[in-house]
């Protein structure tokens, strides 16, 4: 089992959209595919018309194998499961500074559904928390979506000397240019910079600025299966793919 987290500092940057198209994507490909919704705002379970678990709250999620397995929901996608989140989850900083091993409640919480799934897709909030350190250390890849923008390339900056700082292996994150607007000459640049300052960091799959994106809140769907032949839809095969390659 592998564990893929769409992860930023930054909010409003496609990690909800990246975590739901690219597990949509891998359940697609035949893997058993869990997505895990860690954001207490729950969009992920939105999107595949899931309601938010009542059951799994407080420190349930790191304690309570039992509640945690019964928690997870089917999909409308064969091989395709989510585990929605509540707004308790809004609470899991101070739970887990809290307990004992908190860096590594997380890993062990997912080790009770290893057996069941191939890939588990971790949608995260957008900050460096006690969570996020769990995610971090769970984590066999990081994807991070940068906007090519000033203030993005800033948090990506951020993220990276904070793995610096506590000595967190830097080669778990990938990243990829999300929202890109190939007309831009910002975008171009950035994407031509970054990508020459952090050689073999950023995939070379990159997701389009695209009105088909937006509309997954109306379609309550991944983008593939309303417009799966569109530049949207095939920018995520490819995303998955070569996030595939270095799993
Ligand atoms: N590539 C994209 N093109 C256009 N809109 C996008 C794209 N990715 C995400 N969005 C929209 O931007 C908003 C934030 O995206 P989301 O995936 O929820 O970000 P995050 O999870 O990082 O907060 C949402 O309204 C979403 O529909
Ligand atoms: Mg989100």
């Amino acid at each position: 089992m592998k564990i893929v987290a769409c992860y930023s500092n930054k909010g409003g940057v496609g990690k909800t959209a990246t975590a739901v198209n690219l597990a949509h994507a891998a359940a697609a490909s035949g893997l058993r595919v869990l997505l895990c919704d860690l954001d207490p705002q729950g969009a992920s379970g939105f999107y595949f018309r899931i309601k938010p678990s009542k059951k799994l709250k407080d420190e349930s999620f790191f304690k309570d194998v039992k509640r945690f397995i019964d928690a997870i929901r089917g999909s409308d996608f064969d091989n395709l499961d989510v585990l929605p989140a509540n707004m308790t989850f809004r609470d899991f900083d101070i739970f887990l500074s809290r307990m004992k091993n908190g860096r590594s409640r997380l890993k062990k919480a997912l080790k009770a559904v290893n057996a069941d799934y191939d890939v588990i897709v971790l949608d995260c909030p957008p900050n460096i928390s006690a969570l996020s350190e769990n995610v971090f250390k769970a984590a066999d890849r990081i994807v991070v979506p940068v906007i090519p923008t000033t203030l993005s390339e800033r948090t990506f900056e951020q993220l990276l000397q904070f793995f610096a700082d506590h000595r967190l292996n830097r080669r778990k994150l990938i990243a990829f240019f999300s929202m890109v607007q190939a007309r831009k000459t910002l975008h171009q640049d950035t994407m031509a910079r970054l990508r020459q300052l952090y050689a073999g960091q950023f995939l070379s799959a990159v997701i389009p600025f695209s009105t088909d994106i937006e509309k997954m809140g109306q379609h309550r769907a991944p983008v593939a299966t309303f417009a799966g032949s569109r530049q949207a839809g095939q920018a995520y095969g490819a995303l998955w793919q070569e996030v595939r390659a270095r799993l």
